[in-house]
């Protein structure tokens, strides 16, 4: 039977490999999963089996943390045993970490079939390692499934063949929309004390966070936003200890936390008043939540958050401006839901998976 073989190995991964996961299960597939072990603290990734019923990884790669040079190819070196003992039919990689382009540049070398779930977006920000890891992603990869419309002309614009592009839908939006009946939001509202009316921040991005200096700027800004709202931030490691060293614990409308369980922060998101981010997850998820969300950057892949969501692109300048002037605004503001984030994404993955493996 052939074998289909799934990398995962960071927090954004795992909402994202689940529906596909389930419905090629539901479909009689072969599949194993393997955890690079990119991120591996409980709450960047255990949390995530838990709570989104994921299988317990078929091997756990055990990687950790390092520079993009050491990462990356220690995650190839792993990875080169397992696929050369499995041999799988398809390899399915997911979003655009350095995971991801490990996997596919590994398995393009062994003549691997490959599928890139969430293709074809840019930033068209070449400092992001990101987009250096999507744009060689997809174009190593047989399959290329797209999340959102306009991903199909950039791929188009890059050469791709559009026969390997597939709309499908978002799956990460599937596993939102399948945990919102398991949301305890009073729960939440007890254990963090949380008032009535609060922001949640998160940042991770090396543009914001690795330099002190840019650090400092933003720690003001965030002062500022919590001079109007008290901000919940589950905090990302790799910004701890220069958000601390800048000073971000010294204004009493902050509560730092350790990164929230996906049920928690989904929970926090959705009572909240405004998102302040610098994720990608995030502004796809406030988008069908219907937060108002302020992404702190200059660029996203995810422009459709802002054609249709509740997203806005905001320097940290304008930050306490925007905040102030997203607050103002009557909750619950009309956006429309993108096509095909209806929670179905991973079954029309499957679908196609499976056709493709029939014809193999
Ligand atoms: C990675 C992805 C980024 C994604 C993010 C999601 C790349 C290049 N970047 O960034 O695209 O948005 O994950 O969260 O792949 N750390 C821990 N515990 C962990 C994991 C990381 O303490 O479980 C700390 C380590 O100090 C590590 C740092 O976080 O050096 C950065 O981790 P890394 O996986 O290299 O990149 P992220 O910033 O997490
Ligand atoms: N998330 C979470 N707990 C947190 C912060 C984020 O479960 O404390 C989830 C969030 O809902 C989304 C995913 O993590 O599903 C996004 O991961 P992240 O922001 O780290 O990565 P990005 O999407 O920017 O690559």
């Amino acid at each position: 039977m052939q074998l289909v073989v799934h990398v995962t190995g960071a927090r954004p991964n795992f909402p994202k490999v689940g529906p596909v996961w389930k419905a090629l299960a539901a479909r009689g597939v072969q599949q194993r999963l393997i955890h690079t072990g990119q991120h591996y603290d409980d709450r960047m990734s255990e949390v995530f089996f838990r709570q989104l019923d994921l299988p317990r990884p078929d091997i756990n790669l055990g990687v950790g943390s390092g520079s993009h040079a050491v990462q990356t190819a220690n995650i190839m070196v792993a990875l080169e045993q397992a696929f050369l003992a499995e041999r799988p039919a398809l390899v399915m990689v997911y979003g655009d970490i350095n995971s991801t382009v490990a996997a596919a540049l590994l398995a393009s070398k062994l003549q691997i079939p490959m599928a890139h779930v969430e293709a074809g977006l840019r930033s068209f920000d070449m400092t992001m390692p990101e987009e250096i890891n999507r744009r060689v992603t997809d174009q190593l990869c047989d399959l290329l499934f797209v999340t959102s419309p306009e991903a199909i002309g950039h791929l188009a614009h890059e050469g791709m063949d559009t026969a390997r592009m597939h709309f499908v839908g978002n799956p990460m939006i599937d596993t939102l929309l399948s945990s919102l009946d398991k949301l305890d939001p009073a729960g939440v509202r007890t254990e963090f004390a949380l008032p009535d009316r609060y922001a949640v921040a998160t940042l991770h991005r090396p543009a914001n966070v690795d330099s002190l200096d840019a650090v400092r700027v933003l720690v003001t800004a965030l002062h500022g936003v919590a001079d109007l709202v008290p901000i919940y931030i589950p905090l990302h490691p790799r910004g701890r200890a220069n958000l601390v060293e800048a000073g971000i614990e010294g204004h009493p409308g902050i509560h730092l936390m350790d990164p929230l369980g996906y049920l928690e922060f989904i929970a926090m998101v959705r009572g909240s008043a405004l998102v302040l981010t610098d994720s990608g997850g995030v502004q796809e998820e406030t988008t069908i939540l219907g937060v108002p969300c302020l992404t702190m950057r200059p660029n996203t892949e995810r422009p459709i958050t802002i054609s249709h969501g509740t997203n806005r692109l905001v320097t940290v300048a304008d930050l306490v401006a925007e905040a102030g002037i997203a607050l103002a605004r009557e909750p619950g503001a009309a956006h429309v839901t993108p096509p095909l984030w209806d929670g179905h994404a991973g079954e029309r993955i499957a679908d196609i998976v499976v056709s493709w493996l029939e014809q193999g």
